[in-house]
């Protein structure tokens, strides 16, 4: 098959190392790619916001399958613009993909599921969001509705940050449209899982648990980034409590979207907070692979994911199963200075090296200079990840492989697998 990869980032890179694994693999592309996925891919220097472009190049090369990484494409319905061009995609379409780029839209739909989710207003004129907010009081959850990259979301300990939030959001137009409405939740002190499936229509199968971390420095300190490592499996949500989360989560938000003549094709994430009493809720929905959390869970995956997404696209999902590896994976994310803010780029990577299945390095904002160096492009840079028989020693071998690595500015958590997310 020919397989085209939409994206640029660490999770892209990760998905073409998979695809590639494929015996049904015939060309890989990704478009845009990363100096990463270069080494695995022809890279096809079309943005992902380019969609009639991306289709038309497709169409051009005849592209069997596509598989779109991160949200934005989908938020702008790139398997809409693929569909009408009578192209094969892996991915949700734009109304169903709202389950993520409208936090607004994912609260309506889980609280018709009743879908355990904390208690949320939303609210589109600021003076009506401050009266609320005083209202309730801090701690509370202030979520811009659109995406926002993982930024949007600020975790308020006190009031004064949540009025900061609020006021970026509503006054500042730190996220353009993206926070002209939001969403204000309560705030439930747990720990956080990602779980996450690969849905066709009535067919779920899940995969196994991950745990990200999303704030930039140690301890849960520091802005929320993307994400800065991630661990499979995680002490938060054990892989056999997954059944039950499928039964309470997945199916009821698919029955309800199907209400609403909406069918899900794609990766479905659901970011699920477990309090100290074991009780789970939903904090929200993406409609794709985490990132980081694909870095974990793609070395961890021993069947075809190609085959499998193919399966999915031609409607025989319900045939396969998945096959998981029973070591545990982590990875470390490295960034640039300034993120999640503005970064420098251009700054000269050193010490890059070839991973392999035990040990791998995903390469995220990276691009090849002038004159053939590695160099960084961006906030997230790469990630080192790695397989071990405890979480323990494959946090050592990640670690170990992200020693070697440097670039000025270079950032990295030293305590990912640690208690704090
Ligand atoms: N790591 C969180 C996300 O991908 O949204």
């Amino acid at each position: 098959m020919k397989v085209l990869v939409v994206g640029g980032g660490g999770r892209e890179h990760a998905i073409a190392w998979k695809l590639k694994k494929s015996h049904l693999l015939k060309e890989l592309y990704c478009a845009p790619g990363n100096a990463g996925t270069a080494g695995l891919a022809t890279n096809v220097s079309i943005s992902p916001k380019n969609l009639g472009a991306l289709a038309v190049w497709a169409v051009e090369h005849e592209i069997d399958l596509t598989v779109v990484g991160p949200e934005v494409p989908l938020a702008e319905g790139i398997v809409d613009v693929f569909n009408e061009h009578g192209l094969r995609i892996f991915g949700p379409t734009k109304k169903a993909a709202e389950l993520e780029s409208s936090k607004a839209f994912a609260k309506d739909v889980m609280q018709k599921a009743g879908v355990p989710t904390p208690a949320a207003e939303i609210f589109s004129d600021y003076e009506s969001a401050l009266a609320y907010l005083q209202q309730v009081g801090a701690p509370v959850v202030v979520k811009a509705d659109g995406l926002a990259a993982g930024k949007g979301v600020t975790v308020a300990m006190e009031m004064e940050d949540a009025e900061a939030a609020l006021k970026e959001c509503m006054l500042e137009d730190r996220f353009g449209t993206s926070g002209s409405r939001v969403v204000i939740e309560e705030y439930i002190d747990g720990r956080e899982a990602s779980v996450m499936a690969i849905i066709a229509g009535d067919t779920i199968l899940p995969l196994v648990v991950s745990q990200d971390y999303k704030r930039l420095e140690e301890e849960d300190k520091g802005p929320n980034t993307g994400g800065m490592g991630a661990i499979s499996p995680t002490p938060v949500v054990d892989d056999s409590q997954v059944e039950s989360l499928v039964d309470k989560i997945f199916v009821p938000v698919l029955k309800e979207l199907r209400t609403r003549g909406i069918e899900y094709l794609g990766f479905l994430y659901a970011g699920v907070i477990v309090n100290s009493a074991g009780e789970s809720k939903v904090l929200e929905f993406n409609c794709r692979l985490g990132d980081p959390e694909t870095q974990v869970l793609l070395p961890r995956m021993q069947s075809d994911l190609l085959q499998v997404l193919d399966a999915a696209v031609r409607g025989t999902l319900s045939s396969h199963e998945l096959r998981w590896s029973r070591e545990a994976a982590a990875t470390v994310v490295a960034s640039s200075r300034g993120y999640p803010g503005d970064c420098d780029d251009g700054k000269t990577i050193d010490g890059l090296f070839d991973g392999d299945d035990d040990v791998m390095v995903f390469q995220a904002g990276t691009s090849v200079s002038e004159s053939g160096e590695i160099v960084s492009k961006g906030g997230r840079i790469l990630v080192v990840s790695a397989l071990g028989n405890s979480t323990a020693k494959a946090l050592e071998k990640a670690y170990e492989g992200m020693s070697k690595i440097t670039f000025d500015g270079m950032h990295f958590r030293k305590d990912i697998g640690g208690g704090a997310a």
